[in-house]
């Protein structure tokens, strides 16, 4: 919430805005309260379109893919010349969005250092993905982005690595492009080979939007040609389980209380 001395200041507050996966009953209340008080909002295009029924009055800033920083500058601008704005992004705002670069761009610009800045949370594709599916974060999960268009390839195999050697279920954002297919066969591979071909794997697309896709079976089956933008992916472990249509990881209550099987 933007605070006293902010609006004295003639600063405007920044909400960067999660609209959660697609469909409308998962956007939280606190997600459209916000938008509802911002005259100025500013977005990636297919994001707005999504929402275009709550943007009626209202000055919208849209931009294409690729142009993030430019995007975040103008909202910040918006902002510093005293309007609230409304940052929309898709899923959390925090997760692979746009929240980290608002703050950087307040730290290293100091005509921004006066706008107060508020994450108003959004339900992850993930956890949209893994309601879908069952429970297959149960213990866990670690979370990665598997695009190299900010991050050097070296990065994301090393955390791939990583990942695939510890016991959590693992979900792939940005899993492959039309052309950046090359990471996604990595990191299939790398999988395999630390947990096996038979592990539980889910390829989810356009989780809670219309067109929903869903695949789940062992990883060695994995279809890796179906992965588009739109996709995410989760891979289980040894205690997760593919079990009519659902997955799920199993917590260790059978070990503790069904000892027997
Ligand atoms: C730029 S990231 C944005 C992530 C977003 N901030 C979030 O928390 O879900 C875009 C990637 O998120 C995943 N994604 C977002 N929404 C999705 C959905 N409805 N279904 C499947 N994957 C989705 C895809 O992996 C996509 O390439």
């Amino acid at each position: 919430m933007g605070s006293w001395d902010d609006k004295m200041s003639g600063n405007g507050t920044l909400y960067v805005v999660g609209l959660g996966p697609g469909e409308r009953r998962l956007m939280t209340p606190a997600a459209l309260a916000a938008l509802a008080r911002t005259p100025v909002v500013v977005g990636y295009g297919k994001y707005l379109d999504q929402i275009d029924d709550l943007l009626v009055g209202k000055k919208v800033i849209r931009s294409g893919m690729g142009a993030e920083v430019e995007r975040c500058r103008r909202a910040l601008a918006a902002a510093a010349a005293g309007s609230d704005v409304g940052v929309v992004c898709s899923g959390d705002p925090g997760i692979f969005a746009m929240a980290g670069l608002l703050y950087e761009l307040r730290d290293r610009e100091a005509v921004f250092a006066g706008v107060e800045i508020e994450v108003v949370p959004g339900l992850s594709a993930v956890f949209a993905a893994a309601a879908a599916l069952g429970s297959p974060l149960t213990n866990g999960c670690v979370i990665l982005s598997l695009s190299d268009l900010l991050t050097p390839t070296a990065v994301i195999v090393k955390n791939l690595e990583a990942a695939a050697l510890s016991e959590l279920a693992c979900a792939l954002y940005n899993p492959a492009g039309k052309k950046r297919r090359e990471l996604l066969q990595q990191a299939l591979a790398i999988f395999v080979r630390q947990r096996g071909p038979e592990v539980p794997a889910a390829l989810l697309k356009n989780v809670s939007r219309r067109d929903e896709e869903r695949w789940l079976g062992p990883l060695a089956d994995f279809p890796a040609e179906r992965v588009d933008m739109n996709s995410l992916i989760i891979i289980g472990n040894a205690t997760s389980v593919i079990s009519r249509g659902n997955l799920y990881d199993r917590r260790g209550y059978r070990e503790k209380y069904f000892p027997e099987n």
